[in-house]
Order: structure tokens, then sequence, then C-alpha cells
């Protein structure tokens, strides 16, 4: 692989360091003006100036046109895997249905299940494919993406099947979640534990021994799992080896920060209606909160305490829960918008809430999240003369050039 070296850059910003980012830290982003960035064998070389052509060999070189290059943008948080839209159903939201009095209809996530059961292994590949490639021009390079609209065995391992080809044909990096506990499945109506049992009897050894997935997580909401049930299911999860989220108090307050904090989760998401208790366990038990403000937009809920969580010393991360249901968009400018505008986020927090916090929940950020010397070279250059344009300029797409490991993905 060829060296890149990219020039005439108006700027670079960046978080620096390896974990999250509490507290007023996460508004420290380091500014360099006019860098020359010099990648090597898919790593950041090094950041430097003009010095960097000499000690480039034979490179391909880059014009960064006077832009900004920022790290790439991790997405920890979607459910990119699925059959089928639900537009009828966001029709009735906006005459002023509740998405639960739509779930309990028997819609919702029971709709998107028998959908994705229906379509094929290549169907939901070649779907996922498009949007992996639309999400690369929005300048992500990492994304997360759960199961849990198949809620049986067979169309469980089939998403994260799907996922799992989709990271091996790149471009960008998938990190699969395996959340089959995201509803509990007509068959197994009334009968939540039996469901759960299942999951770790029959589906559990196969993700295991294929290799399938990183993380667990599970949705603990009334009607669907009580804390009771997501403990000892999460307890399960962990002891196969897998790393720990949990969507916890996006419609109510069931305690699900908390129980985050108890089981030291890598992340805890949502976080809509999370109470100052558990807020506060979490900061003592370095529970990332991945927070979703397209999804409380689309579901006119009032937005997760961005401000109060970064005030308290929380490492805020920002996803943006793609999905068919309560976010069908994974816009990333309008993602940082809301979270400026409506959540009270300063455009370096905005920034590290979208790179370093973000690879933290997926326990990536000693390797990405930071444009740092000997990390991966996940980069974007946007239209801009600095980073504060993507709060400024907000709801455009500034992105112009995506790099995954030193590679142009999106020109
Ligand atoms: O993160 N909260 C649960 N799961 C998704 C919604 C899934 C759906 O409506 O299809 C979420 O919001
Ligand atoms: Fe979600």
């Amino acid at each position: 692989m060829k060296d890149l070296l990219i020039k005439n850059l108006a700027s670079l910003a960046t978080n620096r360091g390896k974990g999250p980012r509490g507290g007023q830290s996460m508004g420290e982003i380091h500014e360099i003006i006019h860098p020359w960035v010099l990648v090597r064998d898919g790593k950041i070389h090094r950041i430097g100036g003009e010095e960097l052509e000499k000690e480039a060999l034979d490179a391909q070189i880059l014009d960064g046109e006077g832009k900004t290059l920022l790290p790439g943008f991790v997405d920890p948080h979607t459910h990119l895997v699925f059959g089928g839209t639900r537009e009828e159903e966001f029709s009735m939201r906006l005459r002023g249905e509740s998405y639960m009095a739509i779930m309990e209809k028997g819609g919702g996530i029971k709709y998107t299940v028998q959908k994705t059961r229906e379509k094929s292994f290549e169907e939901l590949l070649a779907s996922g494919k498009k949007t992996l490639q639309s999400m690369a021009e929005m300048g992500i390079t990492t994304v997360e993406a759960k199961s849990g609209y198949g809620l049986d065995k067979e169309t469980e391992l089939k998403q994260l099947r799907v996922a799992k080809a989709l990271q091996e044909a790149g471009p960008l990096e998938v990190v699969s979640t395996f959340m089959g506990a995201h509803d509990i499945p007509l068959e197994y109506k009334g009968r939540d534990r039996a469901f759960l049992d299942y999951l770790v009897e029959e589906v559990l050894p196969v993700v295991k021994e294929e290799n399938l997935a990183e993380f667990g997580d599970i949705f603990t909401e009334k009607n669907v799992f009580t804390v009771e049930d997501s403990r000892a299911y999460l307890l399960k999860m962990r002891e196969a080896g897998l790393k720990l989220k949990i969507h916890a108090d996006e419609i109510n307050d069931l305690g699900g920060a908390s129980l985050a904090a108890e089981l030291s989760l890598t992340s805890a998401d949502h976080l809509l209606k999370a109470n100052d208790e558990g807020l506060r366990k979490m900061k003592e038990s370095g529970v990332i909160p991945v927070l979703l403000p397209l999804t409380a937009f689309s579901l006119k809920e009032d937005f997760a305490r961005a401000r109060e969580m970064i005030d308290m010393g929380l490492p805020v991360a920002m996803g943006t829960d793609y999905n068919p249901g309560s976010c069908y968009s994974f816009s990333v400018p309008l993602m940082i918008a809301l979270g400026a505008l409506y959540m009270g986020m300063s455009p370096e927090e905005a920034l590290t809430a979208v790179t370093l916090n973000s690879a933290a929940a997926l326990d990536r950020a000693d390797r990405i999240g930071t444009i740092e010397e000997g990390k991966d070279a996940d980069l974007v250059l946007i239209d801009a003369p600095s980073y504060r344009f993507l709060t400024y300029h907000f709801g455009m797409n500034l992105v112009t050039t995506t790099i995954k490991q030193g590679k142009i993905i999106y020109n």
C-alpha cells in the first residue's frame, strides 16, 4: 500500500487520548492550522508540515483544498440490518399516536421482525451495502450493527451473518451486537423468561461458535424486559464472553442507568428518562452514555440531558440509532445540530461525542476516534475552514472525502 500524503489543509481538529473524555475535557479540541498528514500502512504515521514531503515514499497525494481534516465519525448504535419500512406508522405518529401504543397493537418492532424473517441473506446484504455507502458519504468510518429483528434462531443468525459479511467486505468497519432481546416474539407472548432462556440456550452458543458478535444488548423497558430479567440475561451474555450494552430508560425510567452501572456495562444507550442517581452511578463505574438525539426528535420526546451529563463528568457519545421504526435516519449533520442546539453541547463536545467517545462506546478508543500518530487513518475532510462549521453550518453534509485505514472510500 502506497503512502498517502495530505497537504493544503486549512486545519485539523481532534480530541486526544486513548480513552473516553469526561467533564470539561470533552471540550478540549486540539486544532492545528495548515498541517500536513502522512499516512503509512493504514495508520497515521506523522502529523507535521511541508517537511513530510521528503519523508513520503512514492506517495499518493491528497489535496486538502483548504478544507478541514477530522477523525472519521463513529456511529456506536444502529439497527443496520432489517427488512421493510414503516412509513404508515410514522404517519400515525404524526397524527398523535404514541410509539408504545403502536407497539402494543402489534405494530412496531413486530412488523419489522415479520419483514426481516421474509428477506433472504442476499437481500439483506444488498440493502446493508447500500446503507453503508451512504454512511461513508456522511463521514462514518465505523458503525455498530445490532440484530433483534429476527427473534428466532434462524433470523437472528441471518442478521448477524449479514453484519459479519458486511464487515468482511468493507470498506466500513462493522461492529456486531447480538440483540435477540429486543422484543418478545408472538410465539413467546407472556413467557418473557422462557424467551430469554431460549436466546441463551439455543442462539447464543452459535453466536459464539461462529464469532458473530462482540457485544450483547437488551431493551429494558415497560412491556418489554424488566430490570430483574435484564440483569440475569446480561450476566449470562457476559459469561459467554460478550461485552455489554443496554437500551436504558428510553420511554420510561425503569432504573436502566443504575443497572448499567451495577454491572459496569460498556455503554448505556438512549437515557431520555434516566434519573440523577443512575447517572451518578454510571459516572462512578465508567459506563459511557450513548445519546441518540435523532430518535428523541423522531419520537417527539424530550432530549436526553447531555449538558447536565457532561457537567457531571460523563463522557457523552452520540449515535444515530438508524432503524426503520423510531429513527429512519442516519443524518450525522442533523444529529450534531440537535446535540448543539437542543442538548447544549459546544462544537468541541459535539465533535468529541461523535469521534473519541463513540469509539470508546465500542471499546476501540485505543485505535480509532482521534487523529494521532499510531492510530488508524480513519479520517474525513469537511469543506469548511474549521471544525466549528460542523455546528455553525448546521444540517449540511460538509463531508467531501472519507478515508478508512488509509484508503479513500468516498471522494
Ligand atoms: O433503539 N428501542 C428499541 N429499539 C429501537 C427501535 C426499534 C424499532 O422501532 O424498530 C430503538 O429506538
Ligand atoms: Fe436502538
